[in-house]
């Protein structure tokens, strides 16, 4: 396995709108999932998109912290999943404000609205088909890692832009907001996530 090079926000591949992948069990897919996940890991991240790491393909893997997840929430799956070709529909008009980072915007944080719960569905490199209904910070993630696929980062989402504070600045944003859940592909280091 190879840790990949995390494309940052000005470069235009994180821009374009990725392709899908013909055959979702073609062994490239596997190495570049097999990569993906090892660079998410190096980085702290919580998800990743293929065009985080320069490569043009619809595919994301998550890992969504149980231990993050509200309590009222349905646990989010364990441990790894790795999705080809994910698409997402919304079960209802329900918008959730979120704290969210990206690993391609290192050390910003900001306030996003997204679905509170969603259904989607892929494929895994195994070939497996995947559909799961989601909620809170696995919702999150999963939209924000489907947005990069389509060269939207969460930055695009912001409807205040007031919101976007460093990570050294979170807490005062965190102060005001208390109970909204937090997530991005980023750290696992208890001030949300960053993908
Ligand atoms: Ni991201």
């Amino acid at each position: 396995m190879t840790l990949l090079k995390i494309a940052r926000m000005g470069h235009p591949v994180l821009r374009r709108p990725a392709p899908a992948v013909a055959d979702p069990r073609d062994p490239d897919v596997a190495r570049l999932v097999a990569d993906m996940v090892e660079t998410m890991a190096d980085a702290d991240g919580i998800g990743l998109a293929a065009p985080q790491v320069h490569v043009g393909r619809r595919v994301i893997v998550f890992r969504v912290p149980a231990e993050r997840a509200e309590a009222d929430e349905p646990e989010p799956p364990a441990g790894l999943t790795a999705l080809v070709n994910p698409e997402i529909e919304p079960l209802d008009d329900e918008i959730a404000l979120g704290l969210e980072g990206c690993l391609s915007i290192p050390g910003l944080r900001g306030i996003v609205p997204r679905h509170a719960r969603i259904r989607y569905r892929g494929t895994t490199p195994e070939g497996a088909a995947v559909e799961r209904e989601a909620e809170g910070l696995h919702a999150r993630v999963v939209q924000h890692e489907i947005d990069h696929l389509d060269g939207i980062l969460f930055l695009d989402r912001m409807p205040d832009l007031t919101t976007l504070v460093f990570e050294s600045e979170v807490h005062h944003l965190l102060d005001e907001m208390e109970d909204e859940d937090e997530a991005g592909d980023g750290a696992e280091d208890g001030e949300g996530g960053r993908r």
